[in-house]
């Protein structure tokens, strides 16, 4: 059970544990209901510890003895774990509890997922395995003697025995609990081997359920280029003479970059043409990468407590952008990145939720994985490379890794890393670590006797426990465009430190158009007056590609604006401007593919209610759907003939080529689909031998309401793969209207392939409703309670995937005082339901603020 009065835990209390632990032997007797686990710990007093507290983690273990150096002891026993009396010298802790990983439904600790055991530790699941100083600034060696009848027994590190119902591993590495792993069941491998540049041979496995052994190679050839590219590009080698991968299909998330032994969502990992897209394959290499790269940044380098997560996933999410930026198209991962960062993190940044990258305190630190401390903690290291340069930043990192190899860091050590390596002081950057907020970064110019000068102005506005910001370092990477479109002034990088700052440009004949914040050089928000004749130049004539998006991607979000809030008609600099992109050869498709997106529907909430005015979810539907229904009448005969231009005549490749050619063949198909009604998106769902086009050309007839025959023999085509189920439910929902939206998941919660327990189906589910604004915030108010009432349901089984799905909620002080009340009716009813874990309390009342 949960405590009664959960506990805010500051970083400012930090203290190191008062025993340091030599090594670590674990026996698993595996049983579903009743595994018994055997620990045999070497402890030692920490000399630097002068008040020692011995006391283990422990929660949801039934312990049935203990023993110190050999003789019985009875400890006491807290609902969080245990104390007793120990030596003041170097002793043996031994324990056996027993644990029930099959009644384990909120899948931390060890639990089984279709008859397979697995674990998930981080953060701070270990302790429902046994009792351990669970925290990752204690690292140990560890030995796991796994017994049972599976066919398959993995740990840690490498294979040291084996024999009839038995298996031994060793991680010769020391590592933190939380990079613990086990799983055992009847699985089959797709093996393979990489040999590292300093000649190590390694053993390479994908382990999956008999079936989906067809699913492995793409996840394969992406580990083996990621192994290469961490030595090309960081130096940074493997260092086990094997590694595995296990697909798992019932996890809280992505994956998991255990030592030796990732464990990943089976949607994370498996991948065939047939069964998913292009975006799957592309998210899958990315995953792969993640977690493989956290072998350096996270495992050989861990972090000291976890107030300090961001120095690693903000660096391993960092380093994977790189590697699909190398693998695939530069300027179209930037472009999504950002795409993602407005939509995930300023959300977060601009609400109740807002914290800093290095939050101070918290409750439930697995509410912390967030798309602040990843991905806002990933720009910070961009930031940090554009303002020391390429040469010393991988300088600062080698000698990050030489001076911190087998250390639990902080955020300080990392920042001091750079500081000997460039001599440069960072002590206003760190502000960006400790301050939450997106800042707002106003523009204005002007032009005389010859002199350009652009004036700056920084302000970040208070977030929750904050109210005031100081400012910050901004790097603002900035170009000038002469009037006929040729660069004048190259990027060069602005370092603004001061809250208001002017730069010069002189030498110049005449007034330039300035590209600014160039492959967004900041996580800021840009606040410019920008005429749309100068969008519409900068979409045609920037160099930056970023910048060239962005401009269109501004066109489209004022238009929509004045749409919604003026009752304008479509803009038609636009309609021509997003035309001539299009049609351009000389540009990517791929890049052509996201210039024809539009703004989210929370986008267009945020930036209404940026401007003051209160954002009526119907009225921003209503606008996409007309200018959408207007594009396609202006490009009625482009579109036809991008459709031929990017058909793809040659077996199935999930390479970016390809990719992108189909992706702009399907945004035309989306334009024809809204004059024709269906019949060319009908030709090629009966035609497509890929997911990508299987699920564009559904889609399509989704939004053209002609897709029923379609979405029942989707159905009937896929009933027998999960992952391909969890985009029929997806799909259904994204595409009901508004006022549909709630129905339709009522309707298909109780679909018999409906079950909250596999977090993948309760995400594509009701991730989906609160993933339509329209439909989620639907006036009536349905939307919000048919939310709550899953969360209420799911909380008991699942508390971390409850709370992090609260977060549909965040923006509720943007809405009318009606949809105001109807929220907070909801988050008062969840509150208020007893028991109610620690995890999803935390969420809801900081929300509910
Ligand atoms: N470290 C994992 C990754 O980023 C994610 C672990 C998430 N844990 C959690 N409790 N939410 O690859
Ligand atoms: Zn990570």
């Amino acid at each position: 059970m949960r405590d009664a009065a959960p506990q805010t835990i500051y970083l400012k209390d930090y203290t190191p544990f008062g025993y340091l632990v030599d090594n670590v032997h674990l026996t698993f007797a595996l049983s579903p209901g009743a595994t018994r686990v055997t620990s045999r710990i070497a402890f030692r007093p920490n000399p630097k510890v002068t008040d020692r507290v011995f006391f283990l983690h422990g929660e949801d273990l039934k312990l049935h003895w203990a023993k110190i150096d050999g003789a019985d002891v009875s400890p006491q026993l807290t609902d969080r774990g245990l104390t007793c009396t120990v030596p003041d010298a170097p002793f043996i802790f031994e324990a056996e509890v027993e644990i029930d990983p099959a009644a384990n439904t909120a899948l931390e600790g060890l639990y089984m997922s279709n008859g397979m055991y697995c674990t998930q530790c981080e953060a701070e699941g270990f302790r429902k395995i046994t009792y351990y100083p669970d925290r990752p600034d204690v690292m140990s060696v560890f030995t796991v003697r796994i017994e049972g009848d599976e066919n398959v027994m993995l740990s840690n590190g490498n294979p040291v025995a084996d024999g009839d119902g038995f298996a031994e591993w060793q991680d010769p590495w020391p590592k933190p609990a939380y990079l613990f792993a086990l799983v055992a069941g009847d699985l089959v491998n797709h093996p393979d081997r990489f040999t590292t540049r300093s000649g190590r041979e390694v053993e390479l496995n994908i382990w999956v359920r008999p079936g989906d052994e067809g699913k492995c190679a793409f996840g394969m050839e992406a580990l083996k280029k990621s192994m290469k590219w961490d030595e090309d590009v960081y130096g940074r080698e493997y260092d086990l003479d094997i590694f595995n991968i296990v697909a798992v299909d019932d996890f809280n998330m992505g994956a998991m970059e255990n030592k030796g032994l990732n464990i990943f969502n089976s949607s994370a990992v498996l991948a065939s043409a047939e069964t998913s897209t292009d975006a799957n394959f592309e998210r899958i290499e990315a995953i792969i990468a993640h977690e493989y790269f956290h072998n350096w940044t996270g495992n050989r380098i861990t972090c000291r407590d976890w107030f300090q997560l961001c120095l690693k996933e903000g660096l391993t999410v960092y380093r994977d952008s790189q590697f699909t930026s190398d693998m695939r198209s530069a300027p179209v991962k930037r472009i999504s990145d950002v795409i993602a960062l407005r939509a995930r993190q300023f959300r977060e940044d601009n609400g109740p939720l807002a914290h800093p990258v290095r939050p101070d305190s918290f409750v439930e630190i697995n509410n912390f994985y967030t798309a602040t401390v990843y991905e806002k903690g990933a720009e910070l290291i961009g930031m940090l490379k554009t303002l020391v340069g390429d040469e010393a930043y991988y300088k600062a990192l080698d000698l990050y890794f030489e001076r911190h190899d087998g250390d639990a860091a902080t955020i300080e050590d990392w920042l001091n890393v750079f500081q000997d390596a460039t001599g440069r002081d960072l002590t206003q950057f760190k502000c960006w670590y400790e301050e939450a907020g997106t800042p707002r970064l106003t523009v204005s110019d002007d032009f005389k006797d010859g002199t350009y000068t652009l004036n700056f102005e920084q302000k970040t506005p208070p977030t929750p426990g904050q109210d005031v910001k100081n400012p910050r370092v901004i790097p603002i990477t900035v170009g000038l465009l002469g009037p006929n479109g040729d660069e004048v002034r190259e990027s060069t990088v602005l370092e603004m430190t001061e809250g208001k700052q002017s730069f010069s440009f002189d030498g110049l004949s005449t007034r330039p158009i300035p590209s600014i914040l160039r492959g967004f050089s900041a996580p800021v928000i840009l606040e410019r007056k920008t005429a749309n004749t100068e969008r519409a130049f900068l979409l045609a004539h920037d160099t930056d590609p970023f910048n060239k998006w962005e401009a269109g991607n501004a066109l489209a979000r004022d238009g929509l604006i004045a749409m919604v809030r003026d009752g304008a008609a479509p803009d038609g600099a636009y309609l021509d401007a997003v035309q001539t992109m299009a049609r351009d050869d000389d540009l990517d498709p791929a890049f052509r593919a996201l210039a024809l997106g539009l703004p989210s529907q929370d986008d267009l909430a945020q930036a209404l209610f940026d401007l003051g005015h209160t954002p009526d979810p119907q009225a921003i539907w209503d606008a996409l759907e007309t200018l959408r229904q207007a594009r396609a009448q202006a490009m009625q005969d482009l579109a036809p003939r991008l459709y031929a231009q990017f058909q793809v005549n040659e077996a199935y490749s999930p390479d970016a080529r390809q990719a992108g050619a189909r992706a702009l063949a399907n945004a035309a198909l989306g334009l024809i689909t809204r004059l024709d009604g269906g019949s060319q998106a009908q030709k090629q769902y009966d035609t497509a031998d890929n997911m990508t086009q299987q699920l564009a050309a559904w889609s399509c007839l989704l939004q053209a309401k002609t897709g029923d025959a379609a979405t029942q023999a989707f159905y009937r085509q896929w009933q027998h793969d999960r992952l391909v189920i969890d985009k029929w439910f997806m799909l259904q929902i994204l595409h009901a209207e508004p006022e549909e939206a709630a129905n339709t998941v009522k309707k298909l919660t109780k679909h018999t392939d409906f079950t909250m327990k596999n977090p993948n189906r309760f995400r594509a589910t009701l991730g989906a409703l609160s993933g339509s604004a329209a439909g989620f915030h639907h006036a009536r108010g349905e939307g919000y309670k048919v939310l709550a009432d899953w969360l209420i349901k799911l909380d008991p089984l699942n508390p971390q995937t409850t709370a992090r799905m609260c977060s549909a909620f965040e923006t509720w002080k943007r809405y009318d005082s009606g949809r105001q009340a109807l929220i907070k009716a909801q988050l008062d009813r969840i509150l208020a339901t007893p028991n109610l874990s620690r995890d999803t309390t935390e969420m809801v009342s900081r929300i509910r603020g």
